[in-house]
């Protein structure tokens, strides 16, 4: 089941910092936007709120863009990320022109946008390393440039 997220968002914190490891950074657009978390029988027996959430904001012209979208570990690979961008891409079509993400080069999310639809876009260089306090590293690479992909809604 795939729902808004209507109360506190913080009780998802686990999940957004999978996504983003520094939590000032999350601070910047916890509050933004809509938060959608898909919750599954399984899941909630661990206790654990929600499998999967991702959070979209409005970023004029025509974009939405995805500002986290996080699978817990044990759910990975199941095809969750999938579900939630495809709700997110039903939900606003028509209202909104394209769904963006940015990301890492890493190739633990990079081909997994690319499965998913989206299509390179532009690079932030050195978002990575002007942004964070500490170096951030993925699949053993450090990340440096903030990659953009796009997919048409
Ligand atoms: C990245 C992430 C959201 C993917 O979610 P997921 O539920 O594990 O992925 P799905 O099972 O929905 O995969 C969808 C498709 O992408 C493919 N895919 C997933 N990861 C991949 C990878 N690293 N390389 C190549 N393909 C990949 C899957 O094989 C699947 O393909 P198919 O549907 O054509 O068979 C999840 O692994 C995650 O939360 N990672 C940690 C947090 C994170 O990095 N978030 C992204 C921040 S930008």
């Amino acid at each position: 089941m795939i729902r808004l997220v209507q109360g506190d968002r913080k009780r998802y914190m686990p999940l957004l910092l999978l996504a983003d490891e520094q939590p000032e950074m999350v601070a910047r657009y916890i509050d933004r936007g809509d938060m959608w978390v898909l919750t599954s029988k399984d899941a909630s027996k661990d206790g654990v709120p929600a499998v999967a959430e991702c959070l979209v904001t409005d970023e004029g012209a025509g974009v939405l863009e995805m500002k986290s979208l996080a699978v817990a570990p044990a759910h990975q690979g199941r095809g969750y990320g999938r579900a939630l961008i495809e709700h997110v891409a039903r939900t606003y079509a028509g209202r909104y022109r394209v769904l963006r993400v940015g990301t890492g080069d890493s190739p633990l999310t990079v081909p997994f946008y690319e499965r998913c639809g989206f299509k390179r876009s532009h690079v932030v260089s050195h978002f990575f390393t002007d942004n964070y306090d500490h170096p951030i590293y993925e699949a053993g690479v450090q990340l440096v440039d903030m990659v953009y992909l796009v997919r048409e809604l």
